[in-house]
């Protein structure tokens, strides 16, 4: 089955058999690794991207389902040397340990602040709920994402 979608801003076209998930679809027909699988129950949140501007569970989603949607996943986040401002937060407030949640929190974080520009500590907390740090890294994390709403707002 063909299908289509607009990948971190390139149009990327593959033939996939029906059932493949967008994880798969992006990490082994796109070859962008960045989107992790860290579960097979829908749980962890490693494979976390936006379809359309929302943050979704790529392993919960056919491909199919994405066909004609504009995606983007951690690749497509940093522009040349210059990191997403949530990128630069996680960076400056260490909100990773071993990595292999980070492109899925970075991901989630960017819907969530979409949703919710001005949370509370504790609303960040919840808003992230549904992505797992086997690190248990979450204080940092959670400091990132506050710094990084402090820096959107600052822009403002
Ligand atoms: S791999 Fe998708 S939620 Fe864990
Ligand atoms: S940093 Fe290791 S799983 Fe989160």
């Amino acid at each position: 089955m063909r299908m289509s979608m607009t990948v971190n801003g390139t149009t990327q076209s593959h033939d996939v058999e029906p059932r493949t998930l967008l994880v798969q679809y992006l990490r082994e027909a796109c070859a962008l690794t960045g989107t992790k699988v860290g579960c097979d129950t829908s749980s962890c949140g490693a494979c976390t991207v936006l379809v359309d501007g929302e943050s979704v569970k790529s392993c919960t989603m056919l491909a199919a389902q994405a066909d004609g949607a504009a995606v983007t996943t951690i690749e497509g986040l940093a522009s040349g040397d210059t990191f997403h401002p949530v990128q630069q937060a996680f960076h400056e407030h260490h909100g990773l340990q071993c990595g292999y949640c980070t492109a899925g929190m970075v991901m989630a974080a960017i819907g969530f602040l979409e949703e919710n520009p001005d949370p509370t500590e504790r609303e960040v907390r919840l808003g992230l709920e549904g992505n797992l740090c086997r690190c248990t890294g979450y204080h940092n994390i959670v400091q990132a994402v506050l710094a990084a709403a402090d820096a959107a707002k600052a822009a403002r």
